[in-house]
């Protein structure tokens, strides 16, 4: 039975969810430090929110640990490059909550320009200050929207509704686009700052989007704008931000999210004029926090218990069609790896992947994620899966490449592996048998075919008669049984490779003997999984 660790609050329908299908589920809200990391070592999945935060630290020794489900969108709050050296998939609930982010954004705007939270704290006090509050229209005036994604988009349709003119700026999505979508957008922030009237971020926090707003943009901005933030603190420079309200050089501001959460008693903005202040509750609510329980716990149902992968932010997702459609490719593109790594000579620098036939038309990412795991899961000490297989390999200085071409040749499908440890790369290809028979079809220059599971023995060879013989005789005596022999050869009495499949693991001693033979080059033993047993976590 897999466990899922809770990490924060989760509304009931998401333990329900996970209760039903068989999960065991260890509801620990707030857990922090030790107690955490004793957790999730413990755990198959975890489930997040916002609070806790998973750092590279609780990771060092994951444990069980397979899969993160952040409920909701930002994954700033997890190591990702930790988690995915780990091979942890991580995925979040994009969707879930957007309606309600863009709702709270228009509400803090309303509020903001209409001074409702001072004026009701005013009126508490017995006070009836109606020229002290006195606000302005949104109709008419200009809503700035960085970041065109889910919320901004919906922002920017409900601001439009108000009579606002939508101006926005993403650089991740083509004007035209933009216009499709009703949204006049700009090129450039610079072009942004000057019309806004009001200006909302709705970006994820990353290296480029910390301080996207800071004091010189500021400056760029009109003296009467306002300024909203239901995205993550520090996308608009909280400093800056505190110097401009006390100078008046901008007019307002509404933030829902915060660098430090919560803020430390002396955080600047606390005490700064004309702000309105709410603590993280853009997807507070009860309709969000549905959505997203329910989700973040079928996300790891699916997963832990059919290997599927969705709204991943560290692998490509892989669906149920999809899943289906590949499996076998990445059944077969693992012994492949695997293969390649026992026969390799040397480091590896470079891998190149070509997919030809039926295979190209599918995504071919997950198979080379499955190639890359069977290169490396039994040369490195660290756990390697299909998630953290390429990172790992490209952490070594492994070059990856893979090319595709729906150009059939001699077979349907071929998946054909080139590994260099030195310039002259290892082939060996790989194809399927009737959509489901795993087969090994060319070794270096030779074609053959043999099966693909259980103890291989590979060895180059001159073709001379006897050859056999000498084997047979020699494995007979040891007790060793040969189940299948393929050849694949230049030409007859020419250059020649050889590959038994083994009933049972030959001793040193019976190789030695083999190897006598003068016309033997070289052997190597491959070990490969049983017919049908997938790569790890592929269930
Ligand atoms: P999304 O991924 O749909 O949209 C993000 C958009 O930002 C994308 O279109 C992307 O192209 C754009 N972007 C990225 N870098 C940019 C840059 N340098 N300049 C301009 N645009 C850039 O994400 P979604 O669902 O709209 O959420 C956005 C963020 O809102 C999340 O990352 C999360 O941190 C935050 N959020 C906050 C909530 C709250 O409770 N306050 C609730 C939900 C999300
Ligand atoms: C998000 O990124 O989805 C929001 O910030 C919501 O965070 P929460 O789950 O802590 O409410």
């Amino acid at each position: 039975m897999p466990r899922v660790l809770i990490c924060d609050k989760l509304e009931p329908a998401g333990l329900e969810l996970l209760k039903a299908a068989g999960v065991d589920v260890d509801n620990r809200p707030g857990l922090v430090g030790e107690a955490l990391q004793v957790a999730l070592h413990q755990a198959d999945g975890a489930i997040l929110r916002s609070g806790t935060r998973i750092t590279a630290e609780l990771l060092e020794d994951p444990g069980k640990l397979k899969a993160i489900a952040r409920a909701g969108v930002g994954v700033d709050n997890i190591d990702v490059p930790a988690a995915t050296r780990k091979g942890i998939v991580v995925m979040n609930t994009p969707g879930g909550n957007t309606v309600s982010a863009a709702e709270h954004t228009i509400a803090i705007m309303l509020a903001l320009a209409r001074h409702i939270p001072a004026a009701d704290v005013s009126m508490k006090a017995g006070k009836w200050e109606r020229g002290k509050f006195v606000g302005h229209q949104v109709a008419g005036k200009t809503l700035g929207v960085i970041g065109l994604g889910r919320i901004g988009r919906e922002v920017a349709r409900r601001a439009a509704g108000l009579d606002m003119n939508v101006v926005g700026y993403d650089p991740f999505l083509a004007l035209e686009r933009a216009g499709q979508l009703g949204i006049e957008a700009v090129a450039r922030l610079t072009d942004l700052l000057p019309r806004c009237d009001f200006l909302t971020v709705h970006t994820p926090l990353t290296d480029v989007t910390k301080s996207l707003i800071g004091a010189k943009e500021i400056q760029s901005l009109k003296p009467d704008c306002r300024l909203l933030n239901v995205a993550r603190g520090g996308i608009i420079d909280e400093t800056a931000l505190a110097e401009a309200l006390h100078t008046g050089r901008v007019a307002g501001a509404a933030l829902d999210v915060f660098t430090s959460e919560p803020p430390p008693p002396d955080f600047p903005l606390l005490k700064a004029p004309n702000v309105l202040l709410t603590p993280h509750l853009g997807a507070s609510t009860v309709e969000a926090q549905e959505n997203v329980a329910k989700e973040a716990a079928q996300l790891l149902i699916d997963f832990l218990q059919k290997g599927l992968v969705q709204f991943a932010v560290n692998m490509a997702a892989v669906d149920r069609a999809e899943l289906e459609a590949v499996r076998t490719y990445v059944d077969l593109a693992h012994r492949l790896g695997l293969l390649q790594a026992q026969l390799a000579q040397g480091a590896i620098r470079k891998v190149v992947l070509t997919y030809r036939g039926d295979v190209a038309q599918h995504g071919t990412r997950l198979i080379t994620a499955s190639f890359m795991s069977g290169l490396l899961e039994n040369r490195l000490d660290e756990h390697v899966n299909l998630v953290n297989a390429e990172m790992l390999a490209r952490e070594r200085g492994i070059e990856i490449v893979a090319t595709t071409s729906p150009k059939k040749g001699d077979f349907s499908t071929l998946l054909q592996t080139e590994a260099f440890a030195d310039d002259k790369p290892m082939v060996a290809t790989g194809t399927l048998f009737g959509n489901q028979y795993l087969r090994l079809v060319q070794i270096g220059p030779f074609r053959l075919d043999t099966y693909l599971d259980g103890t291989l023995m590979v060895f180059p060879h001159r073709d001379v008669p006897g050859l056999i013989g000498h084997i047979g005789t020699i494995f007979g005596r040891h007790n060793v049984n040969i189940a299948r022999m393929a050849v694949g050869r230049e030409s007859p009495g020419g250059e020649a490779v050889a590959v038994l499949n083994l009933d049972n693991d030959p001793t040193a001693p019976a190789l030695a003997e083999v190897r006598s033979h003068p016309h033997i080059h070289s052997i190597s033993v491959v070990k490969l999984p049983p017919p049908g047993q997938m790569p790890v976590w592929f269930g």
